[in-house]
């Protein structure tokens, strides 16, 4: 009797067996891909966001279940460029290669939904921001300003006055427009201005052929700028752990500079910024220090930054620090000629510290990199910035054809060598604090 069960006890777990082990293996939606999806694409894949789809839903993602399995293989998606080895940062978008192999499996075997109900989406988003929450104070251009469609590319800086009850504490900023398509990059920097007068000054100014309407214009403004930061294409906001930050001035100015793209018709655009204020007071104020092209050390760029027409040329621009500080960002900066970029320091004791590879640049996807620890840079440290350019028609975002010759300034078909740097003054044991941002 024993040995007869036993042995049907162990028919039945064979039987068993290969049907719940293929059960428990078995890759859904339910059970594995939603929560993979809605972290790593839904920010970016849904309603009024900059992906031309939504990826929220079972069917939104099933019915291109095949398009996904291959760019995540290719790790097109989501877009993260630096080398992961090189440097890792906090805001790394990447997926794991077991996570890529679970999104395959599940392709391949037609996209089983699984049991139980997934909630649509992890998070509760707001409509118009990245951040995860509604902005505190909103600045926008009064009324939608036209971007002619004759194919010239435009400065324009925009005025946008505020006055608070009281200077506030910034936990998070962020550039928003109806528009970004046509948005080649913009800047803002805000301006304490407690007494002068914003009525009568324009709305916005011109700027693409000169800086003296801006400078009459505005320039008193600009005495007292409080902070400045930007947007380029494929960032987000920017957002300060506890205790660092800078503070809103009581009454002041953005001035918002936007730099257009050029384009075939006509287009509306209205651009503003996001502020996102926390209660608690700033102790650690931000500094943001550009530096190469358009910073410090501009002229110093080893070789004299041209890049002749049909040529691949590197640079590197070597700044040596006057104060031991903290690095918390780092945002490199290039055009369309631009191939791969670098950056690192050597401290004084001949450490090297890795700051940021983008092997493969992309103008497209460029961002502002956040450090999960700040980094300490001893007075004396040397921070080295390359760039690799390809000129040649081998360059298929090349904007010009045939090439032409190429000196370093702001416009697209210009070139850039440039990183900013977002540093705080240092304190013993930064550089063992992990960085929690809200
Ligand atoms: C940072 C924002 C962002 C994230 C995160 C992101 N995407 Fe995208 N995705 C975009 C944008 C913008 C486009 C359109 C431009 C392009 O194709 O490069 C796009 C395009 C796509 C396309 C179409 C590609 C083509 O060749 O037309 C697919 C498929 C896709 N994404 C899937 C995903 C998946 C899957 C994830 C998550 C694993 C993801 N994306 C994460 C922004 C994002």
């Amino acid at each position: 009797m024993l040995h007869k069960g036993f042995i049907s006890f162990c028919c039945a777990l064979l039987l068993i067996l290969p049907v719940r082990y293929v059960h428990a293996q078995q890759v859904t939606w339910s059970g594995h891909i939603a929560s993979i999806i809605h972290t790593n694409c839904t920010p970016c894949h849904r309603q009024g966001e900059a992906a031309p789809f939504a990826l929220v839903t079972y069917d939104d993602v099933a019915k291109r279940a095949n398009f996904i399995k291959r760019v995540t293989e290719s790790r097109y998606m989501p877009p993260w460029k630096p080398d992961p080895h090189y440097v890792s940062f906090a805001n790394e978008r990447r997926l794991t290669e077991e996570e890529i192999k679970l999104i395959g499996e599940w392709a391949e075997n037609g996209m089983p939904k699984g049991e139980g109900t997934v909630k649509e989406i992890p998070q509760q988003y707001v409509q118009g921001t990245s951040y995860h929450r509604a902005p505190d104070l909103v600045l926008k251009m009064n009324s939608s300003y036209t971007l002619k469609g004759d194919n010239v590319e435009r400065f324009i800086v925009y005025k946008l006055p505020f006055e608070l009850p009281d200077s506030m504490a910034v936990e998070a900023i962020e550039f928003t427009s109806n528009n970004r398509k046509v948005i080649h990059h913009a800047n803002y920097e805000i301006d304490n201005v407690p007494e002068a007068d914003f009525h009568n000054t324009a709305d916005y100014v011109d700027n693409t052929t000169s800086q003296l309407d801006y400078y009459q214009q505005y320039v008193s403004y600009r005495k007292n700028m409080q902070y400045f930061g930007g947007w380029i294409p494929g960032s987000s906001y920017e957002s300060y752990p506890e205790n660092i930050g800078w503070m809103m001035p009581k009454r002041g100015v953005v001035l918002l500079s936007v730099h257009y793209a050029p384009v075939g018709k006509d287009e509306e655009v209205i651009s503003g910024v996001h502020f996102f204020f926390r209660k608690k007071p700033v102790k650690r104020i931000i500094r943001a220090t550009t530096y190469g092209s358009g910073g410090i050390g501009e002229k110093d760029i080893d070789p004299f930054f041209y890049i002749p027409a049909n040529a691949e040329k590197s640079f590197k621009l070597s700044v040596k620090l006057t104060e031991t500080q903290s690095l918390m960002y780092v945002w490199p900066h290039m055009h369309l000629l631009g191939k791969a970029f670098k950056a690192f320091a050597v401290t004084p004791d001949k450490d090297t510290v890795k700051l940021v590879s983008i092997p493969q640049w992309d103008f497209n996807w460029q961002e502002i990199y956040w450090f999960p620890k700040l980094v300490k840079l001893p007075k004396g440290t040397i921070v080295t910035i390359q760039g690799e350019y390809d000129n040649t028609v081998n360059n298929a975002v090349n904007p010009s054809f045939p090439p032409q010759l190429v000196y370093g300034a702001m416009r697209t078909k210009d070139e850039m060598l440039t990183m900013i740097m977002m540093t705080l003054s240092y304190e013993k044991g930064d550089e063992e604090q992990a960085l929690k941002r809200p």
